[in-house]
């Protein structure tokens, strides 16, 4: 199963029995790069397995995504589970590619083809996505300031409401789109100051980068705790299709 050399089985299985007995956060990272160095990831591989062995080569994704990537509480990593599959590709690809930072995501990902990638995307697009609990840190200012901008815009600013691409209830729109709830508030706000600073890029037009750049700091902050604030609605995957015919801008990786 294993495509490089090195002790084959310690890492994958050290990785294992840590993600069942929920691998502590900060032992993540170090055990990763461990696996990384040895050579050993399970995910290596380029052949495309089916859905049950696929679960087994993922096992070192789960180390900070969770069981079949689902993470709850307020941790930083986002769920990956239930995604839209093109979403989740374009993101492997953007890792991978350098358009979205991540050192130990990016050595993971760095010998895995396109296809293989795909595979991925199809595998956690098909799970049941987390049951966020909602975020209760929010200030009354924060909130006002976070559901009037998500719903409305700001049409002087050129700023279109988040759910004429997200979908009606904000949890994405097929293929491509991914849902803005369930997300803990610290990701959504690392991930729009990302784009705005020009640290994350989508494919162009970056819609998302434009958008970014015209809130400021702190309505970034009020977005993030309005939209973690919002309970996750039941049986929500993400739409079919967008709530109008069109984007309201173009963004580039968006199929249609
Ligand atoms: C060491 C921890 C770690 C490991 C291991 C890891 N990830 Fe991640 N992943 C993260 C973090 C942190 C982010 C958010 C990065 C950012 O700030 O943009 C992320 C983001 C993602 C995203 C984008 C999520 C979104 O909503 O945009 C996907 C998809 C993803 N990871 C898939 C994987 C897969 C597949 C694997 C295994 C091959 C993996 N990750 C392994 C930490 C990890
Ligand atoms: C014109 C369409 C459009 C509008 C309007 C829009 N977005 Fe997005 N957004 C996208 C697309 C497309 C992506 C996926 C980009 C990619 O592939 O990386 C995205 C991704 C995101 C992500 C990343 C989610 C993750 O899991 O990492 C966040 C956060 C986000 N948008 C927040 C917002 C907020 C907040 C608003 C409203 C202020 C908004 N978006 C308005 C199109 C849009």
């Amino acid at each position: 199963m294993l495509h490089h050399g090195g002790p084959p089985d310690l890492a994958p299985h050290l990785l294992m029995r840590c993600s069942n007995r929920r691998l502590p956060r900060w032992l993540a990272v170090p055990v990763v790069l461990l696996m990384i160095l040895c050579g050993a990831t399970p995910v290596a591989a380029q052949d495309v397995p089916a859905a049950a062995e696929m679960a087994d080569r993922l096992k070192a994704c789960a180390a900070c995504h969770g069981d079949e990537g689902r993470t709850v509480g307020d941790a930083y990593y986002p769920s990956i589970a239930g995604k839209p599959a093109r979403y989740l590709y374009n993101q492997l690809v953007s890792f991978r590619d350098g358009r979205r930072q991540h050192r130990v995501m990016a050595a993971m990902l760095r010998t895995m083809s396109d296809r293989y990638l795909g595979a991925i995307a199809t595998y956690y697009a098909a799970r049941p996505h987390a049951r966020q609990p909602a975020f209760e840190g929010a200030t009354a200012e924060q909130l006002a300031i976070g559901e009037r901008l998500t719903v409305a815009g700001d049409a002087s600013r050129n700023i279109p409401p988040c759910q004429d691409c997200h979908g009606e209830q904000l949890t994405g729109v097929q293929p491509s789109i991914p849902g803005l709830r369930g997300l803990p508030t610290r990701y959504l706000d690392a991930q729009i100051s990302a784009w705005k600073q020009g640290q994350r890029q989508a494919a162009a037009p970056d819609c998302m980068g434009k958008i970014a750049r015209s809130l400021s700091g702190a309505e970034i902050t009020a977005i993030s705790a309005w939209l973690a604030s919002q309970p996750y609605p039941d049986n929500a995957p993400p739409a079919d299709r967008l709530p109008h015919e069109q984007l309201p801008i173009d963004c580039g990786g968006v199929l249609p």
